[in-house]
């Protein structure tokens, strides 16, 4: 099936970067959220991204223009009657997630594909609750969405083989390079780096190093372009401790999140979105915040 009109349904760090890629590449696009002021930030954010495109000499202004206006958000699911595929990015939660699907149930065309960007969540699972499972396939993008080359499709148990050939085909036409993963927890990307990060707030929360030695040390000594617990802050740390309970209950102890972790979320420190994690990001650099 070809597709030409993409739902994407969650206008937050995910959302708004594939809603800027798929445009970026010639898809119609529909952005939903359900939360007032996530539309107008995220148009903000994608046209700021754009802008600096632009300056760069990656996008023309005339590019751009035209991406944009492919672009239209709402602030609910009716205008993806017409929709090839729908791309669900709100937040890691179960519930959450039902509930969207629960409400497109009678909104998409039959031949429409339902996919999540899931981090941890079984796709398999997914698929069934949203009662289309051979039209249901897992697309992990990576943040940021437009700069990073990865696309990680994931099939559930029931996916058809035209689902996941469409699946593929979307990634050429992003320009990303495809990898396949088994429907398995974190998949593949997810299941070593979380680990990681979380192991590195272990290491900060047992006093092993500071959060600049720790980055510091990771970036020269394992050639990590990012530190682990700046990353954490980059991904959210309420994204980190929803993915480590999912990997927790379904992989066992060695995936325990971090007491820290869990400090951190109960204050509300989810990292550069709030502008504080372990980082500050108020002062610019940011500093450290311990
Ligand atoms: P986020 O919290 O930045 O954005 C979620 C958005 O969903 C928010 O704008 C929120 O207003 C919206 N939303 C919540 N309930 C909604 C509803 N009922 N209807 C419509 N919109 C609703 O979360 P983020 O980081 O973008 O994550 C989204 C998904 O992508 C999660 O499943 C996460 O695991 C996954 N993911 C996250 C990555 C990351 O680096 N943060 C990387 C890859 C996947």
């Amino acid at each position: 099936m070809s597709i030409n009109k993409i739902g994407v349904i969650g206008a937050g760090l995910m959302g708004n970067g594939i809603a800027h890629a798929a445009v970026a590449a010639g898809f119609d696009v529909v952005l939903v959220d359900s939360f007032p002021d996530a539309l107008p930030k995220a148009l903000a954010t994608i046209t700021k991204n754009m802008d600096r495109q632009v300056a760069k000499g990656s996008l023309t202004a005339e590019a751009k223009d035209a991406a944009l206006a492919r672009l239209i958000s709402s602030k609910d699911v009716s205008p993806l009657t017409d929709a090839d595929l729908v791309i669900e990015a709100v937040p890691e939660i179960l519930s959450i997630k039902e509930a969207i699907y629960k409400s497109l149930k009678d909104v998409l065309k039959p031949e429409a594909i339902l996919a999540s960007n899931t981090s941890s969540i079984s796709i398999t699972k997914l698929a069934a609750l949203s009662g289309r499972p051979d039209k249901f396939v897992g697309l992990h993008f990576f943040n940021p969405v437009p700069m990073m080359k990865l696309l990680e499709i994931t099939r559930g148990l029931a996916t058809a083989d035209t689902t996941y050939q469409a699946a593929l085909a979307l990634a050429g036409k992003l320009n990303k390079t495809a990898i396949t993963a088994n429907d398995a927890p974190g998949f593949i990307v997810n299941r070593i780096l979380c680990m990681l990060l979380n192991e590195a707030i272990v290491a900060l929360h047992e006093g092993v190093g500071t959060v600049e030695s720790i980055d510091t040390g990771m970036k020269l000594g394992a050639n990590h372009p990012m530190g682990p617990l700046e990353l954490a802050d980059f991904v959210g740390l309420e994204t980190l401790l929803s993915i480590m309970k999912v990997f927790h209950a379904e992989l066992g102890d060695k995936y325990r999140p971090s007491p820290l972790l869990i400090k951190y979320v109960d204050a509300g420190w989810y990292g550069r979105k709030t502008g504080r994690g372990f980082y500050d990001y108020a002062s610019n650099p940011p500093r450290a915040a311990l």
